[in-house]
């Protein structure tokens, strides 16, 4: 994710808002930049690392802004980083968050203002001239009057020439300021400055906050309000992870976000339609005659998943292979297949293949990855952006979720296109997709409950995983995750399947997870709980049923939201993995053998 810094105070600042920054760079970012506020506004900014930044040591200046920057609207370059600036070039704006109807207010401002960016950020520099140049109007009130047009999620801070120190503002995306002797801190987290002061305020949803050199003072819905200063406790290690022991944690957690990013600016729940900037005509749709999806591992589950949303509501036919074992058969027409790579990195080695593969015998491509600027991106036809923001675990949790999100707007979009749903449907499917947030809110709050029950079964050698339909992948993914950061054997089956063989393996040693959630033909799945709770087998039920509780050893209760039922059960399984491997010990963001990109065949 994007990360910010801020300082204002009576030292000059360069250097420690480079350091800020610095600080901030385990969030992962392809560009970054500052600008320090003297006289003039000194702006320095380059894709890559911080270190390519040019950081004047011999400025005066006492106050600054910084951004690292992960690309979301445009590719990584200089031009795009932040800080953004006016036409007068005395405004500087770092943004965190994707702002949703940024074109809107494009279009109108092309006219008089020149924009030197593709970012959604430039327009709230141009917004802030704008209102600047009324009477009487401080920086304050503008960054008020911009905000208060804006939808999305963002975080921001402004600085600009003439006005003294630093105005932030939080919609959806954290910003927090500390609290020095001599100087104010902000932060898009503690991390930022906790080597220099513990002592923060956490900014709300709504909150416009001014730093000066005498101090802060914080409006909301135009009253200023008081918010109590805490103290953290945690060190620079933890505060990386945001006071996690464990990025994968933090990553589990963050899932809520990477969801509303994943959706932010992409539909119309009321219309019922989606826009992801493709540039698939409707004829091209209309004449799919197939849709192939390539990936490997986490990534080829999600493309299970998706493939069984789009066959149902994007009524096409769809193939799921695993990317190392993916031939384009010869006696498919080209023209009429669409070929999906589900990739996270953008830079797995088989995925890549199996895609060049494709493109080489005629077919179109799409990606959907979370990196701007891999590889992948740069070979195929279209992309769509998971938007998960940057995952340090090794085993993939945040772009598993987002990638299915993705997924089912892609199916909408194809939905829409194809004409195979109404727009009642398509609103019904995005209204349930836009409960995904709340509903993983919900798992994340029954942490508690799956740290128990990861303890009472952390000895076990053997895990199996159960579940129909949208809940086969989950299944599968669950046990991949289980055994990845465990190192214990844990194995997903198709309910149906148990009874071909696998039962053999199941006695009152090897705990049951089984996914009943709607789209995952509960009452069937119910009869393979029968099956292995008959051999003694312990059953965890990850269920959205009222109903079969009591057959279950333990109940995970999933929100009851229809469709997208099974992927917020995935979060129950993430967390089950996380607690068993947490209580072994393991090396849970590290697990031995592995990589995040896969760049080998
Ligand atoms: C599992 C995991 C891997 C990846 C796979 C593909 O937790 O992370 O199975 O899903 O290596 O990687 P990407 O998505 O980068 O192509």
């Amino acid at each position: 994710m994007c990360g910010i810094t801020g300082y204002i105070g009576n030292e000059s600042c360069s250097t420690i808002v480079a350091q800020c920054l610095k600080n901030l760079e385990y969030r992962g970012y392809d560009s970054a930049g500052i600008a320090l506020l003297d006289d003039s506004l000194e702006v320095n900014k380059r894709s890559g690392e911080i270190d390519n930044l040019t950081v004047p040591s011999t400025s005066n200046a006492t106050c600054g802004i910084g951004h690292t920057r992960w690309s979301t609207h445009g590719a990584p370059t200089e031009r795009n980083a932040h800080p953004h600036t006016d036409c007068t070039e005395r405004i500087a704006v770092v943004h965190n968050g994707i702002i949703d109807n940024y074109e809107e207010f494009k279009a109108d401002l092309l006219d008089e203002h020149q924009f030197t960016s593709e970012t959604d950020t430039e327009v709230i520099a141009h917004l802030i001239e704008e209102a600047l140049n009324e009477d009487g109007v401080d920086l304050r009130e503008a960054v008020e009057r911009v905000v208060s047009k804006l939808s999305g999620s963002f975080a921001i801070a402004v600085t600009a020439v003439g006005y003294d120190g630093i105005v932030a503002a939080r919609q959806d995306s954290p910003l927090v300021i500390g609290h020095d002797d001599d100087a104010t801190f902000l932060g898009s987290d503690v991390t930022a400055f906790v080597e220099h002061t513990r002592t923060v305020t956490f900014l709300e949803d709504g909150d416009i906050a001014r730093l000066t050199e005498e101090g802060v003072t914080i409006v909301n819905d135009g009253e200023v309000v008081e918010r109590e200063p805490q103290t953290v406790e945690w060190d620079a290690d933890a505060a990386e992870k945001g006071g996690y022991e464990h990025y994968m944690r933090k990553e589990i957690h963050e899932q809520p976000r990477a969801v509303r990013q994943a959706l932010s600016g992409r539909i119309d729940e009321l219309a019922g339609t989606v826009d992801l900037d493709l540039s698939l005509s409707e004829e091209y749709c209309r004449s799919l005659d197939e849709i192939q999806i390539v990936a490997c591992g986490t990534s080829y589950y999600a493309g299970l998943y998706a493939a069984g949303l789009l066959e149902e509501y994007a009524d096409v036919r769809v193939s799921v292979h695993i990317a190392s074992e993916y031939e384009f058969k010869g006696n498919r027409d080209p023209w009429r297949t669409l070929v999906v790579a589900v990739t996270q990195s953008g830079e797995t080695a088989d995925t890549l293949r199996a895609l060049r593969k494709a493109a080489g015998a005629g077919a179109r491509t799409l990606a959907v990855t979370n990196t701007v600027g891999s590889t992948v991106t740069r070979e195929v036809d279209d992309t769509v952006y998971i938007r998960a923001g940057p995952e340090i675990g090794v085993a993939a949790s945040k772009t598993f979720v987002s990638q299915v999100a993705t997924l089912t707007l892609v199916t909408v979009y194809l939905g829409q296109q194809r004409d195979a749903l109404s727009s009642n449907e398509r609103a019904s499917i995005l209204e349930e997709l836009s409960a995904v947030p709340s509903s993983i809110q919900q798992v994340l709050d029954a942490e508690p409950t799956v740290q128990r029950e990861a303890k009472a079964f952390a000895d076990s050698d053997s895990f199996f995983f159960i579940g129909r339909r949208l809940g086969h992948p989950v299944a599968l993914e669950g046990a991949l995750k289980l055994k990845e950061i465990s190192y214990e054997h844990a194995e997903g089956f198709a309910g149906g399947e148990l009874k071909h063989g696998p039962l053999a393996l199941v006695t009152d040693e090897t705990p049951v997870i089984a996914v009943l959630t709607d789209e995952t033909n509960a009452s069937e799945t119910l009869h393979n709980v029968k099956e292995v709770e008959s051999r003694g087998a312990p059953v965890i039920g990850v269920t959205s049923d009222d109903e079969p509780n009591a057959v279950f050893d333990t109940t995970f209760d999933v929100p009851s939201i229809g469709l997208m039922e099974p992927v917020v059960a995935n979060v129950y399984l993430q967390l089950f993995a996380y607690h068993v491997a947490k209580e072994k010990g393991r090396d849970i963001d590290k697990p031995r053998n592995l990589a995040k990109s896969v760049t080998v065949e």
